[in-house]
């Protein structure tokens, strides 16, 4: 795309700038233009600006190039300069994806080519007419490395360059009658316009080896029909978008002047690939008058010239108006001006500019041009900037959490900024109810939940197909929130700030808990313990009681454990322990390690009877317990009940040698004597 004539009257002085950002009052914007943007000589009377979407590029071009073309791209590799023979006005110039052919477009009949070897240019030009006597050219694409679409008042031909043989091959054309056309190269769509009024619709696919897709043409409805019929629908109103995932066509629609005026709106055309495109949103704007817009992390972002304010609008935020098959959107929030941009300029101080290093870019500038998807040039100034969202600030503008977070869970750049939120509802002062707080966490569990399941699916597939390799870990966007980054991020504000009350961070992690175990994901223990230890520090131990008995706190080994330390400070955590490990149907080896260390052997050898363990058991560790205890009758018991157990299991009250037992036989011997043990039956 040509930017131009916006170099009218523009000084000559090349500006050699430098940027910065300032900090400026940071609370009062959402949107902002990317700190560092791209320079180019701006336009003036000798030079042309031109950018080419498709690879980012900004092409100066000197005196028809014989004073040189400097490329300047998203990087160094795409950035270049190189000369040209001056062969007359140049009306569009780009490289191909792979940057070895350059197309320059010099007339309404035909396109040049010029081939670059290791990135030096070949002189030797060659070049391809549209067919058809009386066909102009409208523009052209490069739809791969080799190919290269015209799209002509006449319709759109294919074709595939070959550089060694600096020819071209016609692959394919349609005809039918174009006013307009635009294309987003990432989808490799086109879409033109036709008809009287420019609101029929053809959208082509472009793919490799089949070359191209006709897709069902769609119509685009328009707020009136002028008499005669005149071309309605114009191309800066309509432009291509990928929004979450799904194509759609943006089309601004104008109201017509007048009191019923009810503001200009946006309407979106979801593409489909067997049927026309559908109409599905309309976002309202309110406003009338010269509108750009732009997707930024999949937000319709609408700039509105006249009252130098932007709109944001997400889709995908539940709405209260829908008819049939469309929903109506308002703004998330109120419009607001792009954040001011200042840029330092070091140069020769002029009578306009005496001592000015720092100008304030004039935003909303009608210098601008507003490219897809978030891209804003100012011709006159030189500047390439990217549309960015500011999340921070929104905190503060949503006042409604649960929308927020739907809103932020949405955003690409979202976890440091909803764990702010989840932190801040926690602290007295801006302390959210509890029934919001477990809205939100349900919000964000919803997320995790799902995560999980993809990566359980993928794993499941992985382990059913033939190889590990195979196995690849789903992508997990920063949306996911896992139990340890709230117990690390969110809940560790209930130590940092002293002023929360304790039944409040109880209530909190019950929720969130809860709200885990509706949605079945297992809770992990160390939130269990951060309950405990609450409650336990606030001397709770009735309600630890009744969380125990009621289940709130589900039974698991850690757990059990916690409670047996608690024996100190509450006797009757030991009892509730053992209740939960026996509960936990894995853990009779800790049970019984428990009783041990306990010096509890009776209970532990009733125990050992009870799940039916007394076979296997280890008279041995037993035994020596016993000894430990240097109560003489205990160990008598003990002795005697696995002397028992040898006589059921082998007819032999002995102990085998493999049972390393000697030592307490020999003891035995010693206090009781000879006949106190038992040698058969
Ligand atoms: C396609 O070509 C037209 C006309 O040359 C141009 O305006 C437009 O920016 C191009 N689109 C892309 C995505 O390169």
């Amino acid at each position: 795309m040509k930017i131009w004539p916006f170099g009218i009257g523009l000084e000559d002085r090349p500006l050699v700038v430098i940027v910065f950002l300032i900090m400026a009052e940071e609370e009062n914007f959402y949107i902002q233009l990317s700190p560092k943007p791209t320079r180019f000589e701006p336009v003036t009377k000798v030079s042309n600006v031109f950018f080419d979407e498709a690879k980012r590029q900004v092409f100066a071009v000197r005196s028809g190039g014989a004073t040189g073309v400097v490329v300047k791209g998203p990087d160094e590799k795409t950035s270049t300069s190189f000369r040209m023979e001056d062969k007359g006005t140049v009306l569009s110039i780009k490289f191909s994806p792979d940057m070895n052919i350059l197309a320059v477009q010099r007339s309404h009949r035909t396109v040049e080519f010029i081939n670059f070897v290791d990135s030096k240019v070949d002189n030797v030009e060659y070049s391809q007419s549209c067919k058809g006597k009386n066909t102009r050219i409208i523009g052209y694409n490069w739809t791969n490395d080799n190919e290269i679409v015209f799209i002509t008042d006449h319709g759109i031909e294919l074709y595939q360059v070959y550089p060694e043989k600096k020819s071209l091959k016609s692959l394919k054309s349609f005809s039918l009658s174009v006013n307009w056309f635009v294309y987003l190269s990432e989808s490799s769509l086109l879409l033109l316009s036709s008809a009287p009024l420019g609101n029929i619709f053809n959208p082509f696919l472009f793919k490799q080896g089949v070359n191209i897709v006709k897709l069902p043409k769609f119509e685009v409805d328009l707020p009136v029909i002028p008499k005669p019929p005149k071309l309605s629908l114009l191309e800066r109103d309509v432009s291509i978008g990928n929004i979450y995932g799904i194509l759609y066509i943006i089309v601004l629609r104008h109201q017509p002047r007048g009191p019923s005026n009810k503001g200009a709106e946006v309407v979106l055309y979801q593409l489909q690939k067997e049927s026309p495109a559908k109409k599905t949103d309309v976002l309202r704007l309110d406003m009338s008058g010269r509108f750009a817009v732009n997707v930024v992390d999949n937000l319709i972002v609408v700039h509105h010239q006249a009252s130098k304010t932007s709109l944001i609008f997400d889709i995908k935020l539940p709405t209260q108006e829908n008819d049939n098959y469309v929903n109506y959107h308002y703004p998330v929030l109120a419009p607001l001006p792009i954040k001011p941009f200042t840029l330092r300029v070091a140069g020769v101080p002029t009578a306009a500019l005496p001592d000015a290093t720092q100008v304030n870019c004039e935003l909303y500038s009608p210098n601008w041009v507003v490219f897809q998807p978030n891209i804003i040039i100012d011709a006159k100034l030189g500047c390439l900037w990217h549309v960015c969202l500011k999340l921070e600030p929104l905190v503060t503008m949503i006042p409604d959490k649960c929308r927020l977070i739907d809103f932020l869970l949405l955003r690409t750049e979202c976890k440091s900024v909803i764990l702010r939120v989840c932190r801040q509802a926690l602290v007295p002062g801006q302390q959210c109810n509890l029934a919001t707080i477990a809205r939100m966490f349900d919000k964000l569990n919803h997320v995790y939940r799902n995560y999980l399941e993809i990566e359980q699916n993928s794993q499941q597939v992985a382990d059913a197909g033939m190889s590990r390799s195979v196995y690849k870990r789903p992508v997990r966007s920063q949306a996911v929130i896992d139990q340890s980054e709230m117990y690390t991020h969110v809940f560790s504000v209930f130590d940092d700030v002293k002023e929360i009350k304790y039944k409040f961070i109880v209530a909190v992690l019950v929720e969130y808990m809860r709200s885990l175990n509706h949605l079945q994901i297992p809770v992990q223990h160390y939130l269990y313990e951060l309950v405990i230890n609450t409650l336990v520090q606030n001397n709770c131990f009735y309600q630890l009681h009744q969380f125990l008995q009621y289940h709130v706190l589900s039974d698991s080994k850690p757990i059990a454990c916690l409670l047996l330390s608690l024996e100190a400070v509450y006797p009757p955590a030991y009892q509730l322990a053992l209740d939960m490990l026996k509960r936990v149907t894995t853990a009779n080896e800790e049970i019984i390690e428990v009783l041990l260390s306990k010096n509890h052997l009776l209970q532990a050898l009733r125990f050992l009877r009870t799940v039916g363990l007394v076979e296997g058991a280890s008279a041995r560790k037993f035994l020596e317990a016993a000894l430990n205890t240097g109560d003489n009758s205990l160990f008598y018991t003990v002795f005697k009940f696995f002397e028992q157990r040898n006589m059921k299991l082998r007819g032999n009250a002995k102990f085998m040698p493999g049972e390393h037992c000697e030592k307490y036989v020999k003891r035995m011997e010693a206090i009781y004597g000879m006949k106190s043990i038992s040698v058969s039956s």
